[in-house]
């Protein structure tokens, strides 16, 4: 008896009797659909892991700064109801452009030691270092003694004495320094963000709020972090 060998499938649709097919059709347009949504499904579904991968990953990745501390003086050098100014490095070996002016005042109980308020660790100097960057894009903000405000020359920004927004477009109040008195001596630190209940976060740019959702929407990148030395 002759064997029975079976044909092979044809690669066009209209030999496969597919209802619809056209001539020279190799693959069917329900499964060129398919096809495609696939792989939309798949660009979208890298558009948002890999971002997030990237940023758990990142400070494995990215090489840490060296931490920088700064002395400024000795504690008793500022009073508690005004500020001085200070410069400290924030970055090495890129000259003036890696320093910025810190705003420095002793700690006042009637206005940092409020009901609410945290209490800063104990390893902190009994000091408020305020960064002098703007938090609304990054202008540098003076203290106007007569005023008892920061002001921006930017677009209005106004801080209070504690570093919080009085008014205009600033997203959350000025970054803050950690303090340490060594010996006798008084050193600023790398730089943090805090939200309108003064509560620490990692550093973060200008214009990202920290307060409701901000926190969540704007993590720490590790490039801040370099570049604030945490
Ligand atoms: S940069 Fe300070 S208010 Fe705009």
């Amino acid at each position: 008896m002759p064997e029975s060998r079976k044909e092979p499938k044809s690669k066009y649709t209209a030999d496969r009797n597919i209802p619809g097919a056209f001539e020279g059709e190799t693959v069917t347009r329900r499964r060129f659909m398919t096809l495609t949504t696939h792989a939309a499904g798949g660009i979208a579904t890298a558009a948002v892991l890999l971002p997030a991968l990237g940023f758990a990953a990142g400070s494995a990745i990215f090489e840490r700064a060296p931490v920088i501390w700064t002395p400024v003086g000795k504690p008793d050098d500022f009073p508690d109801d005004n500020y001085l100014p200070r410069v400290v490095t924030l970055t090495q070996g890129i000259g003036e452009v890696g320093k910025a002016t810190v705003y420095v005042r002793r700690f006042n109980p009637e206005f940092d030691a409020q009901e609410g308020m945290p209490a800063p660790p104990e390893t902190d100097a009994p000091v408020i270092a305020l960064s002098s960057r703007c938090m609304h894009f990054g202008c540098p903000v003076r203290w106007t003694a007569a005023a008892e405000r920061f002001i921006c020359p930017c677009h209005g920004g106004v801080y209070g004495f504690d570093g919080k927004v009085d008014g205009g477009p600033p997203v959350r109040p000025l970054d803050r320094f950690y303090t340490e008195v060594r010996g006798n001596e008084l050193w600023l630190g790398p730089r943090y963000s805090v939200n309108e209940e003064l509560k620490r976060f990692s550093p973060r740019d200008p214009a990202e709020p920290l307060d409701g959702i901000g926190q969540y929407l704007y993590p720490s990148r590790p490039t801040i972090r370099k570049l604030s030395g945490t």
